[in-house]
């Protein structure tokens, strides 16, 4: 099962993530929670502890390891580099596991803006392509707003993607643009997922100002989500509604997607 997570901003992407990461987990599925996030937080959100977040360094930052296995050294433009790196080892090599869940961080990678392809991007998009192929594990991609990780060739094997929606039009604008891009290169599996919402009221706004996507489900707002934050304490041991919340619709999408 391979789930990738989007949406505006501060939406609660990685809040998600980490939730639905954690719930499948405990049911016993083998996990590998991926940190598509050029600014990492995914490990806090699983409550990781500090000795393990330390062992933990984002993929396109590992220059050696680019360089080894694409011939060139990250940086470097207009020279000759692999475009199809080895990287099944990289998984198991280069991820951390804590209760059942194995963590991996990609990383960013500056490419200008105008897609180039050098080694550290050849690497990303090998490694990517090469995570939504195996079949072993539930995947869960925390990204952030787009889908600029997803090419054509591998969208078929993304089961779900959730766009996660506060409450407003702008971030339901932003869906709406999501879904678009999704659409353009194939993939039509998308849900909503509504969060950080107050009252029946914003939530009948959601389910009325969707941009054709059905709900999968909503997780209201609250205030222990930021105090687990503080605290260093994963959103899953310390906020039972948003547990429960989360748990409801990663069942939900493995009955309707397996
Ligand atoms: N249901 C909720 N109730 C209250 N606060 C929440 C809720 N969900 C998330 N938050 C808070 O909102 C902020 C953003 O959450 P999170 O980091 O999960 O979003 P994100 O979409 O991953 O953000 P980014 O785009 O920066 O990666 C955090 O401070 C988090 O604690
Ligand atoms: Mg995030």
């Amino acid at each position: 099962m391979k789930i990738a997570i989007t949406g505006k901003g501060g939406v609660g992407k990685t809040t998600l993530a980490a939730l639905m990461a954690q719930y499948y987990a405990d049911t016993g599925m083998p996990v590998l929670a991926v940190d598509a996030d050029p600014a990492p937080c995914l490990a806090g959100a699983l409550g990781f502890p500090a000795e393990l977040r330390q062992r933990l360094r984002p993929i396109s930052e590992m220059d050696e390891l680019i360089e080894e296995r694409t011939g060139a050294k990250p940086g470097s433009i207009g020279g000759f580099f692999t475009i199809n790196p080895r990287v099944d080892d990289i998984p198991e090599r280069f991820s951390v596991l804590h209760r059942g869940v194995r963590l991996l961080e990609m990383g960013a990678v500056d490419t200008g803006g105008t897609g180039c392809i050098c080694p550290e991007s050849a690497m990303l998009k090998t490694l990517f392509t090469h995570l939504l192929f195996r079949k072993e594990e539930v995947l869960i991609l925390d990204m952030y707003a787009g889908v600029e990780h997803l090419g054509r060739a591998t969208v078929d094997f993304v089961d779900a993607m959730l766009v996660v929606v506060e409450p407003t039009r702008r971030s339901l604008g932003t869906a709406a643009q999501i879904k678009k891009l999704a659409n353009d290169i194939g993939l039509q599996r998308l849900w909503l997922v509504g969060n950080k919402v107050r009252n029946q009221e914003e939530k009948k706004f959601l389910e009325d100002n969707t941009p054709s996507l059905p709900v999968l489900g909503v997780m209201y707002a609250n205030l222990a989500v930021q105090e687990a934050d503080r605290l260093g304490i994963a959103v899953y041991d310390y906020v039972p509604d948003l547990k429960e919340a989360a748990a409801q619709m990663a069942k939900k999408l493995k009955e309707i997607i397996q």
